[in-house]
């Protein structure tokens, strides 16, 4: 082989990789249109804008800080690319009581507002895209979600059911002190230890505001809505 053909082969090689995987989303995904809503298909007029609500900058930046995209994804796939859409609750609540079925993929407009889209690197822990509701209507069901998520963020080992978990302890975003004299306003319940007390920092503030945000979950257009592959799922 001459290194011409060498030097050919290694850009091509590359270079078709990073056409389809950089720049052809970069193009596609750069300036989105908004969507407008129709009143036959979607039942509403306006444009298709996902709803949040939280400290969503604040919290990503302590997101991203703390390498949590590292394990965790935002992205429910396409069901021809993988089966998240089965998964427990990833894609959405499968029977939500008010709702019903909810569960779709994630589409680009899901990022709007975020600086960043944390798509994340690897699966080693749950996908996150609607981790929010998920907390609100199953794990902390009646309770308060922000108090599972403190919890779970102090030390994921102390639920009785992750005892094996592998999710790492964030403890350094709390500040555990003494208490003299009453306690102070926002200490944790599950923190109180004879006269220690857990308040969470403002980062871990920020980020259980833009974890309980996670709800990638509301309708989208008609447009934006695979229909094939919802209809597959349907029991
Ligand atoms: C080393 C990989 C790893 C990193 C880094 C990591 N996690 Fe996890 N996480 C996991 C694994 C594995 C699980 C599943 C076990 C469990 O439920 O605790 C999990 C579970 C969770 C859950 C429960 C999700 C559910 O629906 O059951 C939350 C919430 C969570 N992680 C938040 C975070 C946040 C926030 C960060 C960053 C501050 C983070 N994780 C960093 C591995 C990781």
């Amino acid at each position: 082989m001459s290194l011409r053909t060498f030097i050919l082969g290694l850009s091509a090689s590359f270079g078709v990789a990073w056409l389809a995987i950089v720049v052809v989303p970069f193009i596609k995904m750069r300036n989105l249109a908004p969507i407008q809503l129709s009143e036959a298909t979607d039942g509403s007029t306006g444009i298709f804008f996902p709803k949040r609500t939280g400290r969503i900058a604040d919290g990503a930046q302590v997101y991203a800080e703390n390498g949590c995209y590292l394990c965790h994804t935002q992205l429910v796939r396409p069901t021809y690319a993988g089966n998240d859409l089965y998964r427990p609750d990833w894609g959405g609540v499968k029977a939500d009581p008010d709702r019903g079925d909810t569960r779709r993929e994630t589409n680009a407009y899901d990022f709007f507002g975020e600086k960043f889209a944390q798509i994340g690197v690897s699966r080693v822990g749950p996908d996150l895209s609607n981790l929010g509701r998920r907390v609100e209507t199953d794990y902390a069901a009646g309770g308060d979600p922000s108090q599972w998520l403190f919890a779970h963020l102090y030390n994921p080992r102390q639920d009785p059911q992750r005892w094996k978990s592998t999710c790492p302890p964030h403890k350094f975003l709390f500040d555990k002190h003494k208490v003299t004299g009453s306690s102070s306003s926002g200490a944790l319940p599950f923190g109180k230890h004879g006269d220690s007390e857990l308040v969470p920092s403002s980062e871990a503030k920020a980020l259980v505001s833009y974890l309980l945000s996670l709800k990638k979950d509301q309708a989208v257009p008609a447009v934006l809505n695979f229909a094939p592959a919802k209809a597959k799922i349907a029991p």
